[in-house]
């Protein structure tokens, strides 16, 4: 399962995309054609232009199924992290098979309504919640707020005793354990803005018992991001269960467990632990505990549910370089450029050259942004000509949702395909769009 897929020569990485996509449930190239589901790329192309986000509903739910079917011996929840793809098309295909969601803003929890999502399954995480928000969320009757600080705590409190409603809290504890991912996508070492330390644990659940309109429901930890290991998970379920033993004894009874997202996925060549591999380690430890278990996965639920597309315009072969100039750009991808990501480009038909053919050539993916750091891509080898179509592969999480304005630029359409269907799920972003909140300055 963890074969390469890649040949790194002195010009640059070729990513074999038939091997590649063998890795990749929702994709296949059939007749040297790539197919989503039982959907050809081309086809999406031809109805919906490029750029173009494409997700597989089948391979979202898989996924969603997979961690349900892992931890089936224990009560549980698995809360999506909206934050991943927040498309309500996406929201409301889990909310249909049951899920629960773990949002950061009162926005994403405006669309988990909107997508049909029910609240007491949403929990809802971030270390800048406001007044607003928190009234908002406790109206709603949200399942439960993840406290971050103190003063977050007391905020809480005021706004459910104006509201005569208690509000069901846990606190996200910051367990200082390395996650060894990305510096910028670690969160749970003491250095980071997340969770309160684990030493002073204790101590602010005993303050949170004194509040009158605090109720202490659980306990929450969440560590980082694309993590490929196991043991972080399990170094800070230790930690947490030590917190949870301490609790008791101070007579502090809690009703579950959540233990955040973070499980990586393979973009190309990683080898991250599978979801059942992830339940076998945490299991036996969890079993013990006997109260509900809450996960809050985002990236593992939909990146490899998604490709974004892009058409190559212009061929610019430099002295020293060559620049494949695409219609997509950082502003629609960002992970490239933001974490030094590697994601996969692949054609969307296969050339009928191989590797080692005259064909091909080792290119830069770039956009046509005026920045340097705006490339999706850096020494690919492959074959190209200018119309040709490209799928960026593990695009369906942190993708549509980091995309932004930047040079005027709208914002890619989004197309859900299930089966032999393919459907809008959001407009292209028009360009009248971008300034129609904007006013001009009037001199008198
Ligand atoms: N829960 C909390 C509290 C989080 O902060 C996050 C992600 C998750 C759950 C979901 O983590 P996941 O299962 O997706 O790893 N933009 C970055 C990733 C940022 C993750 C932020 N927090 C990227 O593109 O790699």
């Amino acid at each position: 399962m963890s074969q390469s897929v890649t040949t790194q020569t002195e010009q640059g990485l070729y990513v074999n995309p038939e091997a590649l996509t063998a890795h990749l449930p929702a994709l296949d190239y059939r007749d040297g054609a790539l197919y989503m589901e039982q959907v050809s790329i081309d086809e999406v192309v031809k109805h919906y232009g490029t750029p173009c986000y494409v997700y597989s509903k089948q391979a979202i739910l898989d996924v969603y199924q997979s961690y349900t079917a892992s931890f089936a011996s224990l009560t549980h929840q698995i809360c999506y992290a909206v934050k991943a793809n927040s498309n309500l098309a996406v929201l409301g295909i889990l909310a249909q098979a049951g899920a629960g969601f773990d949002i950061v803003s009162r926005g994403e929890l405006m669309r988990v309504l909107a997508a049909g999502g029910e609240v007491s399954r949403v929990v809802f995480s971030g270390v800048g919640k406001t007044y607003s928000d928190i009234e908002y969320a406790l109206t709603q009757g949200i399942g439960c707020f993840n406290v971050e600080s103190i003063s977050e705590l007391t905020l809480i409190n005021d706004v459910a005793k104006s509201l005569d409603k208690p509000a069901p809290i846990s606190l996200r504890v910051n367990p200082n354990v390395d996650a060894k991912t990305h510096p910028y996508i670690s969160t749970g070492l003491k250095d980071n803005k997340f969770g309160i330390s684990h030493e002073n644990a204790v101590a602010v659940y005993e303050q949170a018992a004194q509040l009158s309109h605090i109720n202490i429901v659980g306990i929450d930890c969440h560590i980082g991001s694309q993590l490929t290991e196991v043991a972080p998970f399990v170094a800070a379920l230790d930690k947490v269960i030590e917190l949870i033993h301490s609790l008791r004894d101070k007579g502090i009874a809690l009703r579950h467990i959540d233990l955040g997202g973070g499980l990586g996925v393979r973009y190309i060549d990683e080898t991250p632990v599978s979801i059942d591999e992830f339940a076998q380690a945490l299991l036996p430890k969890l079993s013990e505990l006997g109260l509900t278990v809450f996960f809050e996965p985002g990236r593992s639920i939909v990146a490899n549910a998604g490709v974004l597309l892009t058409k190559v315009d212009v061929l610019k072969p430099t002295e020293h370089k060559n620049f494949a100039i695409v219609d997509a750009a950082m502003n629609d991808l960002i992970r490239p450029a933001l974490y030094q990501a590697e994601m996969a480009v692949i054609p969307s038909v296969l050339p009928s050259k191989d590797i080692d053919t005259d064909g091909t050539q080792s290119w830069d993916i770039v956009g046509a942004i005026c920045e340097t750091g705006d490339f999706l891509a850096k020494d690919r080898l492959l074959s190209l000509a200018t119309g040709d179509i490209l799928a960026i592969t593990g695009a369906g999480a942190y993708g549509f949702t980091m995309s932004s304005n930047y040079n005027s630029r709208g914002r890619a359409s989004e197309v859900m395909v299930a089966d032999d269907r393919h459907q809008l799920i959001r407009k292209r972003e028009t360009l009248e769009a971008l300034y129609a909140d904007e006013m001009l300055w009037q001199d008198k």
